[in-house]
């Protein structure tokens, strides 16, 4: 079945919305604090060992009880079932949605086309857990009999983002392989990758759900043919594993079928980490880690799927996303986690949202009169505090920040982690409260300043405050907690497209650049160039003068 079909400006909730926004805009959170002693307490969400806190932001219980309501209207119950049992609501690609699956118990049951996927999901982890392990153990080994050292994951976008952004994060569960990453079809990225490898040690992991990628069919033909200077044909049984959809195309570049891991056209590429896509994440921290990942992922479904809206943490982060995107017409929201483990993190969030909902027809086929994806940025904490943190406290944009902190640190480090969380609280309790002119100008007083002086550097040194930000505390960076923080995510941008009633998982909008490409390589290659623009034609002519 599909999706429903409701412009969300139609509704009852959207309009109550509009209205109760025109009176509250100028709400200042501080204010929301000291009239409510409880706010704290009423406005955060405690689930496993994840403490969502969502009172730092522009909201009222009227606020959230019509945000809920849009929920409602906008039947998103009736979506998350349509999510969760497989319904073909990848309406434009013609398929189902099913990474959820992917994290399934074995005895779950989880129907596509009339057949019970679960099945087949845990063949294939069953391969990644021997495969890995193989590799891990040294059982397995290369061409020479030496044991592999080094890992080559050769992929793009949610073939590269999501391992590459887990392998950093679970670097402290980390075992002793060397895990590399190639993905831009820029020589340089996979020339400066081989100068640093052994051929006779070095595993190379092909991941391209379609197999036609131009920039990992490039890299691995770049890295086949460096690995043949050194060794025969018939090592690449040995040395080079594929995943994908595309089972024949594998072939034809030559891998052993032992070394095949399928993958399905219901995962896609950017929720894709939960498959065989993760090889390198089990290779890396090996499948009992990658298992609790997975683990932490399916709770937080369950969560997802059988909470009520106004306890629900994707939900309540989706609603309140959509309280700045749609009505204080906010632009962008930075996500900061307070630990250098996360520093990919956002880097694999911009793939997630913004190539889900970074759409502007809505499900009717027609032009959505209203804004949707919101765009993504961010960097861990402490770092971007002295990079960004400048605009998002006193430039003239409204920025909704996520915080991700953990209780603990992993070396238990508790000098550096104190210090790292006391900034944490600094900054939210900062974006919030801001600074006074009359608190600017006791402060310089204090310095002795002459009068003049005061009033000059004031307006300088003020802070507006009433920056909104969510704080997600954690107990501890685990491979399960971070299996239930992407799925969160996951989560969010699922209902924030249910809203905006757009196809969140189609992505059409890489393709014209591609097609391009194609054409324009032609003209670098060939001897003439065929048609462009003014502009475009003479950056060709320059380029290949
Ligand atoms: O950038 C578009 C995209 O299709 C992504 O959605 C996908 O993750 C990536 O390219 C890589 O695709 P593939 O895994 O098929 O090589």
């Amino acid at each position: 079945m599909k999706l429903n079909n409701i412009d969300p400006t139609t509704t009852e909730a959207w309009k109550k919305l509009d209205q109760h926004y025109k009176h509250s805009r100028d709400i200042q959170i501080k204010s929301l604090f000291a009239e409510d002693s409880k706010r704290a307490e009423n406005f955060s969400k405690k689930w496993n060992d994840f403490l969502l806190d969502f009172s730092k932001n522009r909201i009222t219980s009227e606020t959230m009880e019509l945000l809920l309501g849009l929920a409602d209207e906008l039947k998103l119950k009736d979506a998350i079932k349509k999510y969760f049992q497989g319904d073909e609501i990848n309406e434009t690609e013609g398929r189902a949605v099913l990474h959820t699956a992917l994290r399934c118990k074995e005895s779950d049951k989880v129907f596509v086309d009339g057949e019970n996927v679960i099945p087949e999901v845990f063949e294939v982890r069953k391969h990644i857990k021997e495969f890995s392990e193989s590799i891990i153990g040294g059982e397995s080994k290369g061409y020479t009999g030496k044991k592999f050292t080094d890992i080559v994951n050769i992929g793009i976008g949610g073939s590269d983002l999501g391992p590459a952004m887990v392998t950093e994060a679970l670097k402290f569960y980390k075992n002793h392989l060397n895990v590399h990453f190639v993905s831009n079809v820029d020589g340089d990225h996979v020339h400066e990758v081989l100068k640093t490898l052994n051929p006779e040690t070095t595993l190379f992991v092909v991941v391209s759900k379609t197999f036609t990628t131009q920039e990992t069919l490039s890299n691995a033909t770049t890295i086949k043919k460096w690995f043949l200077e050194h060794a025969s044909q018939k090592d690449i049984a040995k040395h080079f594993a594929a995943v994908s959809t595309n089972t024949e195309k594998i072939a034809e570049f030559g891998i052993s079928d032992k070394n095949v891991f399928p993958m399905w056209d219901w995962v896609g590429g950017r929720f894709s980490l939960w498959s065989a896509v993760g090889l390198s994440i089990a290779l890396a921290v090996g499948y009992e880690n990658f298992n609790s990942m997975l683990q932490g992922a399916h709770e937080m479904d369950e969560h997802f799927k059988d909470t009520a809206f106004n306890e629900n943490l994707p939900v309540l982060m989706a609603l309140i996303s959509i309280w700045y995107n749609n009505f204080y017409q906010a632009e962008t929201e930075a996500i900061i986690p307070y630990t250098q483990y996360l520093s990919r993190f956002s880097a694999y969030l911009q793939q997630g949202i913004m190539e889900s909902n970074g759409k502007s027809v809505g499900r009717n086929g027609k032009r959505v009169g209203y804004e949707t994806g919101t765009i993504i940025w961010g960097e861990p904490g402490t770092n971007s505090q002295h990079a960004f943190f400048q605009l998002i406290h006193q430039g003239t944009k409204l920025i909704p920040t996520d915080f991700i902190g953990y209780k603990h640190s992993l070396h238990g480090d508790t000098d550096h982690h104190e210090k790292l969380m006391a900034n944490f609280f600094a900054q939210t309790e900062a974006l919030m409260n801001g600074k006074t002119v009359e608190e600017v100008i006791a402060e310089l007083k204090e310095k002795n300043l002459s009068k003049e002086e005061v009033e000059r550097l004031a307006p300088f040194k003020v802070f507006e405050g009433n920056k909104p930000t969510n704080s997600i505390l954690i107990d501890k960076l685990t491979p399960k907690s971070l299996g239930s923080l992407i799925a969160l995510y996951e989560h969010k941008i699922f209902v924030q497209g249910v809203i905006w009633n757009i196809f969140s998982f189609d992505q059409w909008g890489v393709e014209l650049g591609k097609q391009l490409a194609g054409t324009i390589l032609k003209d670098i290659q060939g001897s003439t160039i065929s048609q462009h623009d003014s502009s475009t034609l003479r950056l060709l002519q320059y380029f290949k003068s």
